[in-house]
């Protein structure tokens, strides 16, 4: 039997530069998907996956994700005089989760991010969800690596299948057999190769189970040229010790961290919102209709 994952840690401490200047005073992380902010449907697939306890850890301009999560029994008390249950039950979702916050003082990269919550997580086995990607399937992708952990007992890692031109912008693997379905031995983690050095075209997607074996070789970790210590490279480091399984995902996943696909993401999740899906639905048809017509111009 091995142990059972309850805790999660989420890195929320980057300068969110793709985004300026909305992120000078506002965290990328509160960007909103429709009306929710990103990192709300990652503390969802962390509840979904059944995971109690997450340490977020922030930086420099977060305070409003803490806000985010805390109780704000003024509204609260105000939506349930109007008897607006929906929206109290919108605001509510998360309320059961313990949510604790980290402060990273120095951005030091991803690796150094998670390194801050070794305290917290201690000698247990662990997820960490990146805020940039948001997963759709049936079973939560982070519940999907917890049941592979409770076969295995060993580190996972989600990946999918990337455009070779985009390789360059993840974590890739080196893929060796498929034990079963879906889940590789793998052979090398490298941190965005170029397309030519590229080992496959299965990227990291920001979810992993890590076990607590990690802290011990991110303590000792050195920066990297650009003076970041890499996530990737100490579990590249770590499965030379111990197997670290990758897990291919075949569900949908929604990148929200380029201006171009957080847009596209919002077109999408606005068609499945109840309350705009059929206005967006005929303004976006409408909108075809007129850019196929410019074009039809240009080319006369
Ligand atoms: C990080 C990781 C990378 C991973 C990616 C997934 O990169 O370093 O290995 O593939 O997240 O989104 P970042 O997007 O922070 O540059």
């Amino acid at each position: 039997m091995q142990k059972k994952v309850t805790k999660a840690v989420i890195p929320a401490a980057g300068l969110g530069t793709r985004f300026l200047p909305e992120t000078k005073a506002l965290p990328k992380e509160m960007l909103p998907i429709v009306d929710t902010p990103t990192i709300q449907f990652i503390v969802e697939e962390a509840k979904k996956s059944g995971i109690k306890d997450i340490v977020i850890v922030i930086g420099k301009g977060k305070r409003s994700i803490e806000d985010h999560f805390d109780a704000n029994p003024e509204l609260e008390q105000n939506l349930e005089e109007r008897h607006k249950t929906d929206m109290l039950e919108t605001i509510r979702k998360t309320n059961d989760m313990n949510i604790y916050f980290i402060r990273q003082s120095h951005p030091r990269g991803l690796g150094d991010a998670i390194y801050t919550a070794r305290s917290f997580i201690s000698n247990e086995p662990f997820v960490v969800m990146l805020g940039d990607d948001v997963m759709q399937d049936k079973v939560p992708l982070t519940k999907q690596l917890m049941d592979s952990y409770q076969q295995t007992g060993a580190s996972t890692l989600a990946v999918k299948k990337v455009a070779h031109r985009d390789i360059s912008k993840y974590g890739v693997i080196d893929p060796s057999e498929e034990v079963r379905p879906g889940l590789f031995n793998v052979k090398k983690f490298v941190e965005k190769p170029s397309p030519e050095k590229a080992p496959s075209d299965l990227a990291i997607i920001g979810r992993y189970l890590l076990t607590p074996e990690i802290f011990g070789i991110l303590e000792d970790a050195k920066p990297d040229a650009s003076g970041e210590i890499q996530l990737t490279s100490a579990i590249d480091t770590l499965n030379r010790t111990q197997r670290v399984f990758a897990h291919e995902f075949k569900g949908a996943r929604y990148d929200t961290g380029n201006k171009l696909s957080w847009l596209k993401t919002n077109i999408i999740f606005g068609l499945q919102h109840p309350e705009i899906s059929t206005g967006l639905r005929a303004y976006l048809k409408d909108l075809g209709k007129q850019l196929t017509d410019e074009d039809a111009k240009k080319k006369k």
